[in-house]
């Protein structure tokens, strides 16, 4: 059948007839919402890149995590950034440390309602702003690992529910799942940033998160925007090591290796837009360039519908005032 028995206009001319057959949905359930939390600061700071996001202090984080869970959202990634940072990074896992402190906060607000995702990294923790332990001017990858699980143990401990990698350092997921199951946290999950690109849509985070490197990039452990067969290789990897959900970062320039992760693994696959993804919506929104809200839950669809279960969002705030 073909034109003009054929007339896919047929199916799209009122809003019920469109919702009957729409083929993705986006909740609330769908979006977790990442949260950054400052030491030594007495008001949230605003930043300046990520239009109303805050550097928070552990009472307004308390605050906002409650404002999101009323309007349905119930995930929480959260980023800490240190007062004092060093070579080391020992803030990271340092049982007072900023990001452990905030993860009980929550857990004492919040009980089990939310849900509480400790990003794993050193980069917001080490002087020279890189992901793990140098050795000259590369990263000790094995030396590196030893920290991470020191990391975990520290945020299960605190309450997280899930540990997130961010590090992309070989063999993470394997090191940290051992660690918690050596130290009784074998209850605590893993969701391993499995595919993270070395993205120049970082750029706003940096500010947020004050995690820039000093020197030299990300480029000899995040991958590279041509490859994706790689993609896939990283995936199953973190699924073999242990990782209970694996992500893909950014999003929307990698919708082929969502899909393509969502059709390799049976472990859910969560995506992430990140800050320059977000920080480019708002920007041409703000100059009257696109709908900004449009573009919001277009790009979110978009991302759903690739393939993603779980889409971690600077947007979520606002995007469950509309769901
Ligand atoms: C590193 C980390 C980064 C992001 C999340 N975790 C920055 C980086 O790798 O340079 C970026 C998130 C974003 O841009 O929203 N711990």
């Amino acid at each position: 059948m073909t034109f003009p028995e054929q007339r896919p206009r047929r199916l799209r001319r009122t809003e019920a007839l469109r919702s009957l057959v729409r083929e993705t949905d986006l909740a609330a359930r769908h979006l977790a919402a990442p949260l950054f939390v400052k030491e030594g600061i007495a008001e949230p700071v605003p930043i300046s890149s990520m239009p109303g996001h805050h550097q928070h202090t552990l009472e307004s984080l308390r605050k906002e995590a409650r404002e999101l869970a009323e309007k349905g959202i119930r995930a929480l990634l959260l980023f800490g950034i240190p007062a004092r940072k060093d070579p080391e990074g020992v803030q990271a896992w340092s049982e007072e440390g900023v990001a452990q402190r905030a993860v009980s906060a929550l857990r004492e607000e919040l009980g089990d309602e939310v849900v509480v995702i400790a990003d794993l990294c050193l980069c917001e923790y080490t002087d020279h702003g890189h992901c793990g332990i140098l050795d000259g001017e590369d990263l000790d990858n094995d030396a590196t690992l030893q920290r991470y699980r020191r990391i975990a143990v520290s945020q299960a401990a605190a309450g997280a529910d899930l540990v997130a990698p961010s590090g992309m350092m070989d063999g993470q997921v394997a090191a940290i799942r051992a660690a918690l199951d050596e130290e009784g946290f074998a209850g605590t999950a893993i969701l391993a940033y499995a595919a993270k690109y070395a993205s120049s849509f970082y750029g706003p985070f940096r500010e947020a998160a004050e995690g820039a490197p000093r020197f030299g990039d990300r480029r000899s452990h995040q991958m590279d925007p041509a490859n994706a067969d790689e993609a896939l290789r990283e995936i199953r990897a973190d699924v073999a090591e242990g990782a209970d959900i694996v992500m893909v970062k950014p999003a929307l320039p990698y919708l082929d290796v969502i899909r393509r992760a969502r059709d390799a693994v049976d472990v859910p696959v969560a995506a992430y837009q990140v800050s320059g993804e977000y920080a480019m919506i708002k920007a041409a929104a703000e100059r009257g360039w696109i709908d900004g809200t449009a573009a919001m839950l277009e790009t979110l669809t978009a991302i759903r519908r690739s393939g993603a279960g779980l889409i971690l969002t600077y947007f979520a705030r606002e995007a469950a005032d509309l769901l």
